[in-house]
């Protein structure tokens, strides 16, 4: 272990003769996607957002995440807006920044495997629109399915930023981070990101496992991804500045800490006159974070207790917008009784699978099987498709060797082939599926990727906007 740390001595001691701003570090802000995800379940309109992001233009970001995760699902469902539009608008006024998107690789934004042509139709029409920036990962880290998505992005003229997904596991060394950082460096990203998407990660572990990135990484930068659930991520963050790291990720402070992200100000604020200082005016930030409090007031109906630190994280691993859905599953069934339960049916559930980083989809999968374990009484009396389907490779394969009594209980005798990447178990028919269902509903590529990925919300969706019913 103090191996690990023999050149933070060396690291603290360059520190004092490095001058200021001369390893300025990035910032990309995420209060338009990644922070209202977190802190308001993804409601606020594209309407409520325009000013903030026409705000967010004139600071200096490296990049604004604007896009993906659940933003479509609740543009779709919830706000009867059309995502693709909202990005055009998004655009619009952010003539000066970067737009940030997530993109779960061959899964697209879904949570089933896509073919090549259409992760690739995607990439196409997101840059098309406004993206530039593409945060690329693989929940299970199989980074088969990242590849044909990062070249997509870097042909068509965009970042791919891949990320390494962190959890804390027994198959989860140093080693094993370094092998990830390799692939990624061997897939030929434009960035290499250390992704918390839980907020589990410590402190020195941060320092360690960016040292030896930024060691391998050469050129390549690094950047690091931290939620704040155990409430530790500001201090991840120095530390991962100590290491090196060229880019962290933060959220404007009426939205940031807890399930979200360390707060953009703070972290200015802490770095100004140092080496790292990010040449960020922190007067520009006031308009931003006066906006960024207004919606978080209007919107407060959608926080829920679950949106602050809670270091009990560390034992279940559920980030808290999953924590969210296992409470309405078990609201549904009227078994509230068994929150507490379910959350310790978690890492069970977890290890059976292998391991996996637990990130959308993976912590859908563990929490919602978890859920179905406590109210059955019996463990995988019921098995969710999802579960089937993870266990059959659809969201690559997994980092340890899943249970051979699950395996048993779901495929008998047999045992998974882990050699076929997922976008080749994909169902090749989606596209003309999509096109034949909406028929004339589709007037774009733009509308037909909507029925691919959403194919009931998206039939609705166009249906009203056909009807002229959609709210504006
Ligand atoms: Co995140």
């Amino acid at each position: 272990m103090n191996e690990s740390f023999e050149r933070l001595d060396q690291d603290l001691r360059t520190l004092l003769s490095t001058p200021v701003g001369s390893r300025r570090v990035k910032i990309t802000d995420l209060t338009p996607r990644d922070g209202q995800q977190c802190k308001l379940a993804t409601r606020v309109s594209t309407d409520d957002l325009l000013p903030l992001c026409a705000a967010l233009d004139k600071c200096g970001f490296y990049a604004v995440e604007v896009w993906g995760g659940a933003s479509f699902d609740a543009c779709l469902r919830y706000l009867k807006e059309d995502p693709w539009e909202r990005l055009r608008r998004i655009k619009e006024v952010m003539p000066n920044t970067k737009l940030q998107m997530l993109l779960r690789g061959q899964h697209i934004l879904a949570y089933k495997p896509y073919p090549d042509r259409v992760v690739r139709k995607f990439v196409e029409k997101a840059v098309e629109n406004g993206i530039t920036v593409f945060r690329v990962f693989e929940a299970t880290n199989d980074f088969r399915n990242v590849e044909v998505a990062a070249k997509a992005v870097q042909e068509f003229g965009g970042e791919a930023h891949v990320e390494v997904n962190y959890t804390i596991s027994p198959v989860h060394t140093l080693e094993k981070w370094m092998e990830y950082a390799e692939q990624v460096l061997e897939i030929g990203a434009d960035w290499l990101s250390l992704k918390d998407a839980t907020g589990i990660i410590m402190p020195f572990d941060a320092y360690r496992i960016i040292k030896g990135m930024k060691d391998r990484a050469k050129e390549l930068p690094v950047l690091l991804h931290t939620h704040d659930m155990t409430g530790a991520s500001s201090m991840c963050h120095q530390m991962a500045l100590l290491a090196g790291v060229d880019m962290i990720d933060t959220v404007l402070s009426p939205l940031a800490f807890g399930s979200s992200h360390p707060a953009t100000e703070t972290m200015i604020a802490a770095l100004k006159d140092t080496p790292f200082d990010t040449g960020i005016d922190l007067k520009l930030l006031e308009e931003p974070t006066r906006i960024t409090r207004d919606i978080g007031e209007k919107y407060s109906e959608y926080t829920t207790k679950y949106a602050g630190v809670n270091a009990e994280v560390l034992k279940h691993k559920m980030p808290g917008g999953m924590i969210s859905n296992m409470v309405a599953q078990l609201k549904e069934a009227d078994r509230m009784d068994l929150m507490e339960v379910a959350l310790k049916e978690c890492p069970k559930v977890e290890k059976d699978l292998g391991y996996p980083p637990l990130l959308t989809p993976t912590s859908q999968i563990v929490g919602s099987q978890a859920v179905f374990n406590v109210l059955m009484g019996e463990r995988y009396q019921i098995i969710t498709q999802e579960v089937m389907d993870y266990v059959a490779g659809k969201y690559g394969q997994p980092p340890g060797p899943v249970s051979r009594e699950l395996v048993t209980k779901i495929m008998g005798d047999e045992s998974p082939d882990y050699s076929l990447r997922a976008g080749d178990l994909a169902d090749p028919g989606d596209w003309d599926r999509a096109v034949k269902d909406l028929g004339p509903l589709a007037k774009s590529d733009e509308d037909i990727l909507l029925g691919v990925l959403y194919p009931m919300q998206a039939k609705d969706f166009l249906t009203l906007r056909e009807k002229g019913d959609l709210h504006s």
